[in-house]
């Protein structure tokens, strides 16, 4: 099969090249099929996409997504919110599991976020009233709510998770959040197996802080996902190990939740573990459960040995070397 590679910005190629290099040393049927995109394209070009990309994924519907680098506050939107719209990748999945040699506060955490990723705040609705006032728009719709929240619960159900904790803030924003809510609650009744839980997002935070191995699948409106995905990654170690997929009916596109990291860009240092992550969740969506497995099992031999991994996790391996000990592990 053909699937969409694009690289990115910074650490983007360095760690997009550990995929493609795992792609041979497994033998796995994928041909990956290159585009540019991001701050160093446009800079160059003027363009954030390079002229194709969006027909790739249109025709060969899988991708996998090194981080592209996003202006603050002025200048393109982000390529991921562009991407995620563009799709319709409606579920931001992000699994959040403990990694044996990672030092973190936990090491029994086993949770997966479910985000709505095409809504919410990040619909990029606002507008300057005047000089010092701006306005911007909560816009969420019982139609994408009912979806996501049924994404999860199905999740659930194939994955044999027991409970759903809807993340929320209907005790303040009552019409919006409001809305997310009383879609959860009429989803939940259509899984009688499935415990429903639904806890407000500032206890929710510290719920997850002090009692994380309480909670299993968790599903959020898109600016309480974004934020509370962060806080499960630094519970198990940071960001470094994590993986997402935004998936929609017709498309998928992996990603790692890290930035481009442009402070160690082109040293050739840069942790690939949350982007090859990133590409196991691919492969066990695209049913190659056994190769999925593999690289997963390979990944956390090695980090667990602590003898070939790179400085972000306390080794002085360079990425190619870090990919060696993996392909050496399978
Ligand atoms: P960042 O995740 O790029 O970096 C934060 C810190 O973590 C840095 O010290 C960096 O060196 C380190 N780090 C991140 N990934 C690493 C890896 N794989 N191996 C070793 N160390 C790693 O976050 P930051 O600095 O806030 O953002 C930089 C750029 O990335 C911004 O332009 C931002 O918009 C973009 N970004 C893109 C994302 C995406 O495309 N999915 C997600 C988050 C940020």
């Amino acid at each position: 099969m053909k699937a969409v590679l694009i690289p990115g910005d910074g650490i983007g190629p360095e760690i997009a090249k550990s995929v493609e290099a795992l792609t041979t040393a497994m033998n796995l049927d994928i041909e990956w099929v290159k585009y540019r995109a991001g701050a160093e394209y446009a800079k160059e070009t003027g363009d954030v996409f390079e002229p194709g990309l969006v027909e790739a994924i249109e025709q060969y519907k899988w991708a996998l997504k090194g981080p592209t680098a996003t202006p603050i506050g002025t200048g393109f939107r982000s390529v991921n919110v562009a991407l995620r719209q563009k799709f319709a990748t409606y579920a931001n999945v992000r699994p959040i599991r403990s990694f044996k040699g990672i030092n973190s506060r936990y090491d029994d955490i086993n949770l997966v976020i479910i985000r709505e990723n095409t809504e919410d705040l990040y619909k990029g609705i606002e507008y300057k009233l005047n000089e010092n006032i701006a306005n911007g728009v909560k816009l969420i719709t019982r139609e994408a709510s009912e979806k996501i929240c049924r994404y999860a619960f199905e999740y659930a159900k194939i994955n044999s998770r027991h409970k759903v904790t809807a993340i929320h803030k209907a005790n303040i924003m009552k019409y919006t959040d409001g809305l997310f809510l009383e879609a959860f609650r009429d989803v939940a009744k259509c899984y009688p197996d499935i415990e429903a839980q639904e806890v407000i997002v500032d206890n929710m935070c510290m719920q997850l802080v002090l009692r994380p191995e309480t909670f299993d699948v968790l599903v959020a409106p898109n600016l309480y996902g974004d934020i509370v995905s962060d806080l499960c990654a630094g519970l198990v170690g940071g960001l470094g190990f994590a993986p997402s997929g935004n998936i929609g009916d017709e498309y998928r596109i992996y990603e790692a939740v890290h930035g481009s990291a442009p402070d160690i860009a082109g040293q050739n240092i840069a942790n690939p573990s949350a982007l090859l992550l990133a590409f196991a969740l691919m492969l066990e969506d695209l049913g190659k459960i056994e190769a999925a497995n593999a690289l997963r099992m390979a990944l956390s031999k090695v980090v667990e040995k602590q003898e070939t991994v790179t400085p972000d996790i306390g080794g002085h391996a360079s990425t190619t070397e870090f990919v060696d000990a993996i392909i050496k592990e399978l």
